[in-house]
């Protein structure tokens, strides 16, 4: 990737917040024909981490602390045209280091079916068997930061 890149913590409630609740709700539920739906303050204690691809923000995650440990790793997206070129792996792997800066030491997601290629090639591993979640089918994935 020879253009510009950032990879860093998005202010909740800022301009960069709002933009990413829209990329969100773009990549992750309007193609399921559902609309993102989160009320004030309820995503006020995650850590919301940000790509920035020529200051134009492509991609998104959350890391959400959940008991002793572990945190959970949620609303992975990267905007439609700019997948594939590496953008994801980024930022998962800005999200591990991060998610170590913070104490923790595992991370857990529920991914897609269509995505678990992905989270695998970056040493998830899924567990237990399929679900559904926003009427989609999932799996839980773990992994073990080292
Ligand atoms: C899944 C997603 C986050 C991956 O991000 P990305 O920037 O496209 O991924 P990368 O370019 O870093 O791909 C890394 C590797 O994973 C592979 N990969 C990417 N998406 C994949 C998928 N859905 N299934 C299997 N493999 C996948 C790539 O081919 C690449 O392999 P390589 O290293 O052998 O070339 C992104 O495609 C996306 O936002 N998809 C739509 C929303 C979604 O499914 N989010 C996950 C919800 S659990």
């Amino acid at each position: 990737m020879h253009d510009q890149f950032e990879i860093r913590p998005l202010i909740y409630g800022s301009d960069e917040y709002r933009a990413a609740l829209a990329l969100r709700d773009a990549v992750l539920r309007r193609p399921l024909g559902l609309k993102l739906v989160v009320q004030p303050g309820d995503e006020s204690d995650e850590h919301h981490l940000g790509f920035f691809l020529n200051c134009q923000l492509v991609g998104v995650l959350i890391l959400s602390p959940r008991g002793p440990g572990e945190v959970k790793m949620r609303q992975v997206a990267v905007a439609e045209g700019f997948r594939g070129i590496g953008i994801g792996t980024r930022l998962v792997r800005y999200a591990e280091e991060y998610t170590q800066r913070l104490g923790y030491e595992k991370i857990r997601l529920h991914s897609r079916k269509t995505a678990v290629g992905f989270y695998e090639k970056l040493g998830y591993r899924k567990v237990g068997t399929e679900f559904l979640e926003v009427g989609i089918p999932h799996f839980e994935m773990v992994k073990e930061l080292k």
